[in-house]
């Protein structure tokens, strides 16, 4: 009889954290399907993941996208174990005087809309299923703390964790249960373009952080994979802050 695999789909899993994260689930014996507006780097991917594991090219703002996708992984599986809403884009460039407005719009709809899109589509077939499921969203510590010109992002990711909040409440009588990582800086793609545009200072983060570096995209995937886990079976609601205790420092030195 052929194995049952459990089923994990992961936005933006094509790089970065997402693709940590890929690598991780395989690992631990999932079929991962990747969903990525870079269709062809994502199809890259799950070939390097080998049988089994699948990429859609999807723009996870766009409800059609999202709900064929998960339609047609839901034919072929007839079931999702775990959805990481892990897909968006960074802030634009300059202050907020320079922002433009549709710009912001942008950022909001690539974490918030994403985010709900998705987890709408999931919830609802794991809701149905004998084995339940988690959903793991990504926030950041820019939800948590003011950082300048970071408006839609900071706004984004603070409203991760207000809707992981909802969801969880929402869903825990399903058995689903909706967690959050708040990563702190992470050397991705993401960080590494904002280090171009001379956005970031990365010798005042390592400074600001008591671990004294910045995280591998490895470190969040690990936080991720135990929220999605049997290990945390009475967590949900949570947001984990994964940051070197860049947060929690309040020494002025
Ligand atoms: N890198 C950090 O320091 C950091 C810190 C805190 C939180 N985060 C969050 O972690 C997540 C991943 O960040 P990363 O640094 O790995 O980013 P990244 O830019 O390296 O990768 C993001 C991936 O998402 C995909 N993507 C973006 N918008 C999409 C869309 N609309 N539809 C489908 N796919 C889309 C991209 O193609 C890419 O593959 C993001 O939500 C980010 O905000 C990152």
């Amino acid at each position: 009889m052929e194995e049952i695999k459990p089923v994990v789909v992961i936005s933006g899993g094509a790089q970065g954290i997402g693709w940590a994260t890929s690598i991780g689930f395989a690992a631990q014996g999932y079929k991962v399907m990747i969903l990525d507006k870079n269709g062809e780097l994502a199809t890259q991917r799950a070939a390097e993941l080998g049988v089994g594991h699948h990429a859609y090219e999807v723009d996870i703002t766009i409800e059609s996208q999202v709900s064929e996708a998960i339609k047609e992984i839901i034919d072929s599986n007839q079931r999702i174990d775990c959805l990481v809403n892990n897909a968006g884009v960074g802030e634009q460039q300059g202050s907020t005087f320079e922002q433009s407005y549709s710009l912001f719009l942008q950022v909001l709809q690539s974490h918030l809309s994403g985010c709900f899109l998705l987890s709408r589509a999931v919830a609802q077939q794991m809701a149905q299923q004998s084995q339940k499921g988690s959903i793991v969203n990504l926030g950041s510590i820019a939800g948590e703390r003011g950082i300048p010109a970071r408006n839609a992002y900071a706004a984004a990711k603070a409203g991760i964790s207000a809707m992981t909040r909802s969801m969880a409440v929402e869903w825990g009588a399903l058995g689903v249960r909706v967690n959050a990582v708040a990563p702190g800086y992470t050397y991705t793609d993401l960080v590494r373009k904002l280090e171009q545009e001379g956005k970031v200072d990365i010798g005042a983060i390592q400074r600001r952080t008591p671990l004294g570096r910045m995280a591998q995209p490895e470190e969040i995937a690990d936080s991720i994979l135990f929220l999605a886990s049997k290990q945390a079976s009475f967590i949900t609601g949570t947001t984990l802050t994964i940051d070197g205790g860049w947060t929690i420092n309040g020494n002025t030195d």
